[in-house]
């Protein structure tokens, strides 16, 4: 009982404080603005532009900007999967704490509300930026393969992921004063409703941990582990199609061996953004350690290594 107390009283807090950081796509972030091409999107430690030689600042800037509208995309694309999984989880809070009921399904509004911020996002560097750029994955289909692995194997990465957008944020994001303040602002709004969102994550993922078997736990592992390689999958294909119009927009003839070698950096600074950065997040690591054994722990370590 006394730990049921708890728990409903972390759900309320998440309750109160999303109430209190509530916002406006148009009267809070855009504000009518556009974005200004003469700055960065995303900052160089998170683009890792220091792995990639011989780029002029029009260059370096670009590579930012191609990177910054790909954050936004893939930050909508996962968006549609954990939302799914947040509306599937509400169905055991329908009836009992209406608390928790209540975060989940404003947590579940506030992810709506991302997807159509960053669609947006998505439209208006297009505006500014040169015609050729794609991201062709669809979130649909993501989330339908996704959600066709356990709700264990899912939280987890959901965790993962809310934990690494706030952490890109507060380290990188807001201390850099050489970025566009549009950009900047889309991800001080969208970290204030994320750090709600993780807290859920994890209070979801331990209450569903407990209802599962050992056999069923172990599975779920293999099925995280499998989960990391699809994200894996997309970023190759991403990494790819950014070289090409990195290649095609700068503004000079790059030949085939720097072209492998751009795309090689572009693959390594996703890797990070979206697998390391998260994996290694001391919090993450804190509540899945907690949750499996030592040999389920080297077996994510093992597959971890081959996304390098
Ligand atoms: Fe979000
Ligand atoms: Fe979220």
């Amino acid at each position: 009982m006394i730990d049921m107390a708890i728990q409903t009283e972390k759900y309320a807090s998440c309750v109160d404080a999303s109430k209190r950081v509530r916002w406006d796509i148009d009267r809070d972030i855009l504000r009518g603005r556009d974005f200004d091409m003469g700055h960065k999107l995303l900052p160089d430690s998170i683009s890792g532009i220091q792995r990639f030689e011989f780029l002029d600042p029009h260059e370096a800037r670009l590579l930012s900007q191609i990177q910054g509208r790909t954050y936004a995309n893939m930050f909508g694309l996962v968006e549609r999967f954990i939302n799914c999984k947040v509306l599937e989880l509400s169905q055991h809070h329908w009836t009992g704490d209406q608390v928790a009921l209540e975060a989940l399904v404003r947590f579940s509004d506030e992810e709506l509300k991302h997807q159509a911020l960053f669609r947006r996002i998505d439209e208006m560097i297009g505006e500014t930026l040169p015609p050729g750029y794609r991201f062709d994955v669809d979130p649909d289909a993501v989330a339908s393969v996704v959600l066709g692995k356990s709700t264990w194997a899912v939280l987890a990465l959901t965790l993962d992921i809310e934990l690494f957008s706030q952490l890109h944020y507060r380290q990188s994001i807001d201390p850099d004063d050489q970025l566009s303040e549009l950009f900047k602002n889309v991800f001080l709004y969208h970290w204030k409703e994320e750090s709600q969102h993780a807290i859920l994550d994890e209070l979801e993922w331990t209450r569903h941990d407990a209802t599962v078997t050992a056999s069923d736990r172990d599975k779920a592992v293999d099925e995280f582990i499998e989960l990391v390689a699809a994200i894996d999958g997309i970023l190759q294909a991403q990494a790819a199609a950014d070289t090409r119009y990195f290649v095609a927009n700068c503004g000079r003839a790059v030949d085939g061996a720097e072209t492998l070698s751009v795309e090689a950096n572009f693959l390594e600074a996703y890797r990070w953004q979206y697998i390391h950065s998260g994996a290694r997040h001391p919090h993450f690591g804190k509540v899945l350690y907690s949750l499996i054994s030592e040999d389920q722990g080297m077996r994510i370590q093992a597959a971890l290594t081959t996304f390098q």
